[in-house]
């Protein structure tokens, strides 16, 4: 019924994502998917927020029911703002804006920042979600590899020396420091002190994504970026989608006073205002000292998890396979040797009824094609071997037939 040219223009540039239309095809029950970035459903702390729900309508019913302000209820921004200060940023209320889920927050992002034709700078591979949220506004991606200490620093610099020769200031840089998704690494503190020094130098925003960083196995906290932020060019964001429940859809973004009046007029046009309601939630969750209970416990139920898989790629994938072990967050990264193409291997691990995201999804310069992504945090153990088993079959197979 609709014709081509009806669409905008905006609009031919956009593709489905490809996680999404891949997670349709994992639906199947029988199919051992370590395809989504999906929290485990048996941490979900249910009874406790049977409670807090019960007590938020009794209580704040008739405010928490209605609408509410554009940036989010003021007594829970300042219960945000308190915890990004003791993780060392200089906050206040008026620095944070709630949003729809993180995702919410890099559209606003990309209407606040992006015309057609910028640029802006992203490692490879990066967050399949920012790719697509950013290209909406027709831009230009460069991407900087990364190694286990985040993303090379060095070339960064020389990148935005080649742009500047070309007439070329990228709007900002996108980052995911703590635990990337989806290669799982850390950047190093030299590097980040030395991204901020870039950032100041060359006059650029930085937008850091976090999701990820409380889910720590091993070692200390990274610093946020934010933290070490003089000038105000971070804009950092964080979501409750992975420490808590995704389905609350409840996200904030920390950033200068004056950048979050201009994204608050962007959310005003998206959806007035977050989900009153599960704003008080949270709110109550966090004041009643649940979440960093829940924190810690879902840490316990996905350290092993992470063995498990590491274990099991040792066990049943190529001996040259490439991987690191992640210290915290919800993905190993895997890059197999031979010139397979995960994305057409895809097939087949379906057909052996086992999931994951091929590498390619997260690359801006059609890198990765012999990487993949695999969630550890959502299957029992005992199923991420056997999915991992049925895996190393499915490349097994394929490295015969390339032979
Ligand atoms: C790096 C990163 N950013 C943002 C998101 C979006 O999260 P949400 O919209 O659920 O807050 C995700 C989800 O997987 C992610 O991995």
């Amino acid at each position: 019924m609709y014709a081509e040219r009806l669409f905008s223009e905006r609009m031919k540039t956009m593709r489905p994502s490809e996680i999404r239309e891949l997670l349709k095809l994992t639906q199947n029950p029988e199919i051992i998917s370590f395809a989504g970035g999906l929290p485990n459903p048996k941490a979900f702390p249910v009874d406790e927020l049977v409670e807090i729900t019960r007590e938020v309508l009794e209580k704040h019913g008739k405010v928490a029911l209605q609408y509410g302000p554009t940036e989010g209820i003021r007594s829970f921004r300042e219960v945000l703002a308190s915890r990004c200060a003791k993780e060392g940023m200089d906050v206040t209320s008026e620095n944070v804006v709630i949003t729809t889920g993180s995702q919410q927050g890099l559209d606003m992002i990309g209407r606040v920042f992006l015309d057609p034709g910028d640029t802006i700078i992203v490692e490879l591979p990066t967050y399949l979600g920012a790719i697509n949220a950013f290209r909406a506004y027709e831009v230009n991606f460069e991407g900087i590899p990364l190694d286990e200490d985040g993303m090379k620093i060095d070339l960064l610099e020389e990148k935005i020396e080649e742009l500047k020769k070309k007439g070329i200031t990228p709007k900002f840089i996108y980052v995911v420091p703590t635990f990337q998704n989806p290669a799982g690494v850390v950047m190093s503190e030299s590097r980040r002190r030395k991204l901020i020094d870039i950032a100041n130098e060359h006059d650029l925003i930085v937008i850091e994504d976090d999701p990820y960083g409380k889910l720590i196995y091993e070692g200390k906290p990274a610093k946020p970026l934010k933290a070490l932020d003089d000038e105000g060019r971070v804009i950092y964001i964080s979501t409750f989608s992975k420490i808590l429940a995704p389905g609350f859809r409840l996200a904030w973004i920390v950033a200068s006073e004056e950048l979050i009046r201009k994204l608050a007029i962007a959310k005003q046009a998206l959806d007035l205002c977050s989900n009153t309601f599960v704003q008080f939630v949270a709110k109550e969750f966090i004041e009643g000292g649940y979440l960093d209970l829940h924190i810690m416990k879902i840490i316990e139920m996905y350290r092993p998890k992470r063995d498990k898989m590491i274990e099991a790629i040792k066990n049943y994938f190529p001996s040259d396979t490439i991987f690191y072990k992640p210290r915290g967050g919800m993905f190993a990264w895997v890059t197999i040797p031979g010139n397979i193409d995960t994305e057409e291997m895809f097939l087949d691990a379906i057909k052996e009824k086992v999931a994951y995201i091929h590498g390619k999804a997260f690359y801006v310069d059609g890198g990765g094609a012999n990487s993949m992504r695999l969630n550890f945090s959502y299957s029992s153990e005992e199923l991420i071997d056997e999915g991992m088993r049925r895996l190393g079959k499915v490349i097994e197979k394929k490295l015969k037939e390339a032979k």
